[in-house]
């Protein structure tokens, strides 16, 4: 059995948390091995990382490097000794959130990300297209980013992306409408706006398209 890689994406308050969770259990369902993670984080080095990145003040370059670093410990410790066990990983975000955050929130260079991104994600080394680690399907919580900052008011103590102004989301929000563009096949769409029960639906109704559940 080949391993699948689903990662999930969109502005802080989209609600990604309980259609993970419900997608893990529908895998487990079908006898598959789930393995939940998340960015920055999923390794004890890359957690380390995710602290300083989420709580100390730095550069968008500076931001960039950290997520990369603890991206490719992440790859090199569990998701890929994962996805060749033939294991399913649910990732709560993964590069697209860096494209978008750091990219397109905080300004920085779309074409060093992309360098970046083939390094740390390349299969193998020393091919000239090298093949890149990418989830199989990203599932995008697209949710104005109004709704999302009515949602979060209130709800914890922000750390440094939450407590940014609207107008930061809402390029966040036009990056990941970017990074979609780019790569549609891999991507599904989901209007965040609903019920829980609608939202969970659509995320269902994704992953069964793209064969990775039976329909
Ligand atoms: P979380 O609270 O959804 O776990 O996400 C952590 C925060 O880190 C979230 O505000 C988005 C941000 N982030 C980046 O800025 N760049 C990245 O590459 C990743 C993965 C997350």
């Amino acid at each position: 059995m080949s391993g699948i890689f689903i990662s999930f994406e969109g502005i802080d308050g989209a609600g990604k948390s309980t259609h993970i969770e419900r997608l893990a259990n529908a895998f487990r369902a079908q006898g598959r091995e789930v393995v939940l993670s998340r960015e920055p984080g999923g390794t004890p080095l890359a957690e380390r990382l995710r602290q300083m990145v989420l709580n100390d003040a730095m550069d968008a370059m500076t931001e960039a490097l950290l997520v990369f670093a603890a991206r490719r410990d992440h790859l090199q410790q569990v998701i890929r000794p994962a996805l060749d066990r033939g294991d399913v990983v649910l990732c709560d975000r993964f590069t697209d959130a860096t494209f978008a955050y750091q990219g397109s929130g905080r300004g920085f260079d779309w074409q060093i990300l992309s360098v970046l991104e083939s390094w740390v994600q390349a299969k193998a080394e020393g091919g000239t297209t090298p093949i890149l680690v990418q989830p199989d399907l990203t599932i995008w919580f697209d949710l104005p980013a109004s709704i999302a900052a009515q949602r979060l008011a209130g709800a914890r103590v922000p750390d440094k992306f939450e407590s940014q102004p609207l107008a930061f989301f809402e390029q966040v929000a036009a990056g990941y409408a970017k990074r979609q563009a780019a790569d549609s096949a891999r991507f599904a769409r989901i209007n965040a706006d609903q019920t829980l029960e609608a939202v969970w639906r659509d995320v269902d109704r994704s992953v069964r398209a793209q064969g990775l559940l039976p329909c």
